[in-house]
């Protein structure tokens, strides 16, 4: 299914993970794709996974979605790189977890810098691009089940989570008549750098995440391609009719 044939793309988080899983997909879908990542080693990965007679459609660019002189730079080399843009997807995103009573303030920043902020910066630059796409362009960001209650001991994760959520419906709206869709990706627990990084407090209590992994797989974490295939159907033709909402995927963990 080539659905993303002559679509022009900007994935990103494309280094590791998730980002990496759509990445791929929209390669393999015909995409033109520009992966963006703050780690070269990750981005060197993702080129190394790409099939070789779909490497000449994906072009690897230095980001830190976070710094908005960086944003700028680097997206207005995309968009020329590109020749403009149909889809955004950001799922470039970092997690701390710890007690909040003992969180650093930098801490806190950090991750709403990173997932928040560097969310509204992409946003705002592909905007202009987005809403000359004769396809209608369309901008996927990246939510979370943290957002929705179910993960302790990360509530600056979880309240940058809710942040973007709330980013995406304004956008939706604004933005509707211009044939600008976007949508919320939520996640449940998916085996990527995320979660072999996290490190929660010594004396967690474990009773506490009883929904963070899903029922399907019985109980295992769900894999990016899981994600992947759901930002494929959501950022292509057949998702059209979709706008300013969320898709959760995660197992059935918040049924
Ligand atoms: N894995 C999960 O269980 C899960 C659940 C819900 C939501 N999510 C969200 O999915 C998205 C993808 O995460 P993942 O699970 O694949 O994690 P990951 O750590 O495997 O990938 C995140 C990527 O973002 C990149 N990144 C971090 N900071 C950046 C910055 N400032 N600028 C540019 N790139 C930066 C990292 O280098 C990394 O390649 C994130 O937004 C995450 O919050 C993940």
């Amino acid at each position: 299914m080539l659905r993303y044939d002559g679509r022009r793309v900007i994935v990103t988080g494309a280094g590791s993970g998730i980002g990496q899983g759509i990445a791929l997909r929209l390669l393999a879908e015909g995409a033109q794709l520009v992966a963006a990542d703050i780690s070269e080693s990750g981005l060197a990965a993702t080129r190394a996974a790409a099939p070789a007679d779909q490497r000449d459609r994906l072009t690897t660019v230095v980001l830190n979605v976070a710094d908005r002189d960086s944003v700028r730079t680097v997206s207005a080399q995309a968009f020329e790189t590109l020749g403009g843009l149909d889809v955004l997807v950001n799922a470039a995103g970092i997690m701390r977890a710890g007690h909040t009573h003992e969180m650093p303030l930098e801490t806190w920043n950090e991750v709403l810098a990173v997932n928040l902020t560097g969310t509204f910066l992409m946003i705002q630059s592909a905007i202009p691009q987005l809403i000359e796409s004769k396809h209608g362009g369309v901008i996927v960001n990246f939510s979370s089940t943290a957002a929705f209650g179910s993960n302790p001991y990360m509530a600056a994760y979880a309240a940058s989570k809710a942040g973007v959520n709330a980013l995406t419906h304004a956008i939706a709206l604004e933005y509707v008549k211009k044939g600008l869709r976007a949508v919320n990706i939520v996640p449940g627990g998916i085996s990527t750098g995320i979660t072999s990084g996290l490190s929660l407090p010594a004396d967690a209590d474990w009773s506490l995440m009883a929904r963070l992994p899903g029922w399907i797989d019985g109980g295992q974490l769900g894999k990016p391609e899981d994600i992947a295939g759901v930002v494929a159907m959501a950022a292509s033709d057949d998702g059209r009719y979709m706008t300013g909402t969320e898709l959760r995927v995660d197992g059935g963990a918040l049924m």
